[in-house]
């Protein structure tokens, strides 16, 4: 891992909480149910640390109070938006790694926590940000830089990473618009998606009693066209869909388009959209093959075979009239199976 810290021993010396500060202190993760939090707290408490997730509901699947068995994490059940159960999740933590995001109140969100760790034992705090929050002007990315803004004003150790998309949020993000025949494709865009994984095992190496303040943006492994990688999920998901490149509107759009979410000089992440997509359809019992492939070559053999009836001896007139009926009927299931492409996924 490069040594890309930038030591602030004035701000991580000596002071209230500072004795708490080691690498044995205790974590505490919001938002360790998430997309990132949830692999970091996994890695956490493989790597023997002593791990806290803050949640706002109870560890799913067990009964409150339960005892805790040694592969799982301290639970604290807590509001970022209230400020409820936070001073009690924070008693005695050294390093609080903000994954939580609660779209539209971010900043309140975290104002909160912050208020809450003065109070306590003046943690580090380690906050992934957004590859683009300095400039790109959309509500996330605005929200992201009064976050960094809050914590360079606070009076607690902190260190920010900008990171880029999510592979699993691109996935979600086609599902969605795939809904349609036809997909819209931002035009003159490209994307650098990077794995929840490698940013989780980025956070684990900031898990120390150091902050490091603002660190060298961590961006996928790969920078793709918009359109080749909705092209390449298509293909990969099976599905067939028209593709629309267009110049869309609005500040996010635009900052897209100038690049400003990527970072061209951190290539850093490990695992590839194209393996990261082969991981979750071997995960869902789907193989991440050529599916569209073999649905053609399905519907051709339908084909084939609905010519081989046609040229089968016609039967005499009264059972003719039902024959056809059967062969409209296939027709329509056949367009029905069509269609079925087009459904919502
Ligand atoms: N998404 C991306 O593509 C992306 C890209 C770059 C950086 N990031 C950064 O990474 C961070 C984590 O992203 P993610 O995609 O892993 O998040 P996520 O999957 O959307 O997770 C959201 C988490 O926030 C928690 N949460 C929501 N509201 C809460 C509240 N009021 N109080 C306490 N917890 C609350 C949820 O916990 P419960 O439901 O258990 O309460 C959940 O665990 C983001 O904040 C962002 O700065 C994300």
């Amino acid at each position: 891992m490069e040594a890309d810290y930038a030591v602030d021993p004035v701000r991580s010396g000596p002071g209230k909480g500072s004795e708490r500060r080691t690498m044995s202190a205790a974590i505490l993760v919001t938002g360790g149910t998430g997309t990132v939090g949830r692999k970091l707290v996994r890695k956490l408490v493989a790597a023997g640390r002593d791990v806290r997730v803050l949640s706002r509901k109870d560890r799913p699947g067990v009964e409150p109070g339960t005892p805790k068995l040694p592969d799982w994490p301290d639970w604290f059940v807590g509001d970022l938006r209230t400020g409820h159960g936070l001073a009690k999740a924070l008693e005695g933590v050294g390093i609080v790694v903000h994954c939580a995001s609660v779209p539209g109140h971010d900043v309140e969100a975290t104002a909160q926590l912050l208020i809450a760790a003065t109070r306590a034992e003046k943690p580090h705090i380690v906050y992934p940000s957004m590859i683009g929050a300095d400039r790109i002007e959309d509500a996330a990315y605005r929200d992201r830089r009064a976050i960094e803004r809050l914590l360079a004003d606070s009076e607690l150790p902190w260190t920010v990473v900008r990171v880029g998309h999510l592979h699993e949020h691109i996935d979600a993000a086609l599902r969605r618009a795939s809904r349609k025949p036809w997909m819209f494709v931002p035009a003159d865009t490209s994307y650098q998606p990077i794995a929840a994984e490698d940013v989780a095992n980025r956070l684990v190496d900031l898990c120390t009693p150091m902050q490091a303040h603002q660190l060298p943006d961590v961006g996928g492994p790969e920078i793709i066209d918009a359109e080749d990688l909705t092209a390449y999920w298509l293909n990969v998901v099976g599905k067939k869909r028209k593709l629309i490149p267009v110049r869309k509107r609005g500040k996010l759009y635009a900052g897209y388009r100038e690049g400003w979410h990527l970072a061209p000089d951190r290539l850093v992440g490990h695992q590839t959209f194209a393996e990261f997509m082969t991981e979750l359809m071997a995960a869902q019992g789907k193989p991440a093959e050529d599916k569209a492939e073999a649905k053609a070559a399905a519907k051709a053999a339908a084909k084939e075979e609905k010519a081989k009836k046609a040229k089968e001896p016609k039967p005499p007139k009264e059972k003719r009239r039902r024959g056809q009926d059967a062969a409209t009927a296939d027709d329509a299931s056949a367009e029905a199976s069509e269609s079925g492409d087009k459904t919502p996924s």
